[in-house]
């Protein structure tokens, strides 16, 4: 599963390399369906909890394979959604943004995580705007790629913009479905992204096109099952099992895609990245 592969690109020879990550997850023992904040999520149809832990344990167990280093948050009773760990925070030169979420049903879990950075270390900053975390800011080289309007305000942008002292590059989305970044753009490597063009607005299209002209491009049966939401080391790219056009295109190009099912999650909109928090120190 590590390695690092030479692949030919038309004339050019490029180079797939792995680096080790370190993320944050937590374990779906709370997870259900309990209210509605995304049009995948359906409070009236049941969900299965013990399901939802064993498949969240075999991405937690390929992680591991993988050789990341994998910290756990504990998880709290009343906070269905807080298995999404990638809202929990942005987290990059040690520094941990936190997040101030959308809609009540999650505020509590900003402070959580929050106490969490603090104790594993982290400068935390406490925000002063509306955000969800690496939900919708995704790094990409030296480049952050922050969304916009469903979750995360644009004000959170500048001020990202003032705590890392990098360029950040505002994206808006537009269907309601990909309302996280991280829905609608998987980040492969610090050159390469992979995204879906109905979701962006012509203006965060045509900086996508202009930013990324080989950027892979998925299809909208791949997004539908958050093909996208996918967590790359820069070689193995951990993806939803069934976004298969998604999955030849990454081989193709000489990354090694490892399918995951994590179906019980998707019913609260959720998949592969969606529970996975980098910690980058
Ligand atoms: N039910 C959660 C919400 O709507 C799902 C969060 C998915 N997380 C993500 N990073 N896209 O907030």
């Amino acid at each position: 599963m590590f390695g690092c592969v030479r692949v030919r690109l038309g004339t050019v020879t490029t180079n797939r390399t792995a680096t080790k990550r370190s993320v944050l997850m937590c374990r779906p023992e709370f997870f259900t369906v309990s209210y509605r904040i995304n049009p995948w999520m359906h409070p009236e149809e049941p969900t299965d909890t013990s399901l939802a832990v064993r498949q969240w344990e075999t991405l937690y167990q390929t992680y591991l394979d993988l050789g990341f280093d994998v910290q756990l948050i504990e998880p709290i009773d009343g906070l269905p959604d807080m298995v999404y760990a990638a809202n929990g925070g942005f987290v990059i030169d040690n520094i941990a943004y936190g997040a101030d979420f959308t809609y009540p049903e999650r505020q509590p879990e900003g402070p959580a995580y929050m106490d969490w950075f603090r104790e594993a270390g982290f400068d935390v900053r406490v925000p002063e705007n509306i955000n969800e975390g690496e939900g919708d800011f995704l790094l990409v080289g030296g480049v952050i790629l922050a969304g916009t309007g469903f979750r995360s305000a644009s004000n959170s942008h500048e001020e990202l913009a003032t705590i890392y002292g990098r360029e950040v590059v505002t994206l808006e989305l537009v269907n309601p479905s990909f309302y996280h970044l991280d829905t609608a753009i998987a980040i492969l490597d610090d050159e390469n992204i992979a995204y879906l063009p109905s979701a962006f607005n012509e203006t965060g299209l045509a900086i996508l096109r202009e930013r990324f002209p080989d950027a892979v491009i998925v299809n909208e049966e791949d997004a539908s099952v958050l093909g996208l939401n996918s967590f790359s080391d820069g070689y193995n790219v951990v993806i939803a099992s069934r976004a298969k056009d998604f999955e030849r295109q990454l081989k193709e190009r000489g990354y090694n895609p490892i399918g995951v099912d994590l179906s019980e999650l998707l019913l609260g909109g959720g998949g592969v990245k969606c529970c996975t928090l980098e910690l980058r120190r």
